[in-house]
């Protein structure tokens, strides 16, 4: 079973990236041949500076390796070291009604905020079914903002067996419903445009000063608080097992505890995660041409892959 996703390579990750994302994409690795590529072309859509697209790629894998992607499990690579799949998403666009790209809410959302779309942003979701395609993906794990798109993966890998016979296989979504959404230092959904994130590899300084300033409510220390609507609580989940919760989850209702201590915790929980990983981070960073040996096997496992669908579909379509 070929399970594939994609990651765009659009800023410096945080704790919402890394439960809602990272985590679930590096564990793919455990159930099948595991493909994951960093959207390079994706993100040209946005028109990054060179230095920004190319800087932002490395540390996205830097980030992933660290995090235990394991490059003997999972191929990993750079979407752009298999321009088959550029190849792909013209035929593929030549197949593509336009009322189905219009419908996408994606699409339809970047233009609201008042982005003056390219056409890239708009052929968006042909390129996406192209990665998916190419390599015969059965299995596509991404986040509920991104199930439209796999339903218009699978209408043109529908459209396309219906045109030149059973060539392309039509892929499954796996949407991850049941990962919880990680909220930001404002209580609302942590995310980069809300300016409430906290990084998974920021300074301990950075990184003690966001997680002292989550809003909470402003009872006292000798009130009982209720953990369910604190959001120190909602992160401190996200690392802590049962036993450690529930004595926190105590001490929430008794006296003498305060906000500020039970972000202490959090910052302790904290990290005792990430510091393995922060170090695993250093050595990646002293180790650049690793990092890009890792991305270069990758490409070529991918390629190989690509160009072998890419013989049967150029023969099928009369190239
Ligand atoms: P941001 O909202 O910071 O711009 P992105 O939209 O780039 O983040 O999200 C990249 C990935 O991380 C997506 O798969 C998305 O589902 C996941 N993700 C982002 N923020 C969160 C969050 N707060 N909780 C859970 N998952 C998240
Ligand atoms: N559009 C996806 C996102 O923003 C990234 C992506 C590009 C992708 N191509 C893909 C995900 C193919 C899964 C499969 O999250």
């Amino acid at each position: 079973m070929i399970i594939l996703s994609g990651i765009q390579p659009s800023g410096t990750l945080h704790i919402g990236n890394y439960f809602g994302m990272m985590k679930p994409a590096i564990a793919l690795q455990e159930k099948g041949d595991a493909y994951l590529f960093i959207a390079d072309y994706h993100a040209l859509t946005s028109s990054p500076s060179p230095e920004l697209l190319r800087r932002r790629s490395v540390d996205v894998a830097i980030d992933f390796l660290a995090c235990g992607l394991d490059a003997s499990k999972t191929v990993f690579f750079r979407q752009s070291e298999v321009p088959q799949v550029t190849e792909l998403a013209w035929i593929l666009s030549c197949l593509t009604p336009m009322g189905l790209l219009e419908r996408c809410h994606s699409f339809k959302d970047k233009v609201a905020q008042g982005i003056s779309p390219n056409h890239g942003l708009f052929a968006y979701p042909v390129l996406m079914a192209s990665d998916i395609l190419i390599y015969g993906s059965n299995l596509v794990p991404v986040g509920k903002d991104q199930k439209q798109h796999i339903e218009v993966a699978r209408d043109i890998a529908i459209r396309f067996n219906n045109a030149y016979g059973e060539i392309l296989t039509v892929p499954e979504p796996f949407i991850r419903e049941e990962v919880a959404v990680v909220p930001g230092t404002d209580g609302r959904k942590m995310s980069k445009s809300y300016g409430n994130t906290i990084e998974i590899f920021g300074s301990e300084k950075e990184t003690k000063k966001k997680i002292m300033g989550i809003v909470t409510d402003s009872k006292g220390l000798d009130d009982p608080k209720d953990p369910d609507a604190c959001p120190v609580f909602a992160l401190c989940k996200l690392f802590a097992d049962q036993q450690k919760l529930d004595e926190m989850r105590s001490k929430y209702l008794a006296p003498g505890y305060g906000y500020g201590h039970a972000k202490k915790e959090l910052l302790e929980l904290f990290e005792s995660h990430f510091a393995a990983l922060r170090k695993k981070r250093e050595e990646l960073l002293q180790d650049l041409p690793y990092v890009e040996s890792v991305l270069k096997i990758g490409a070529e496992k991918a390629s190989a892959l690509a160009e072998s669908n890419m013989k049967r579909i150029r023969k099928a379509v009369g190239l």
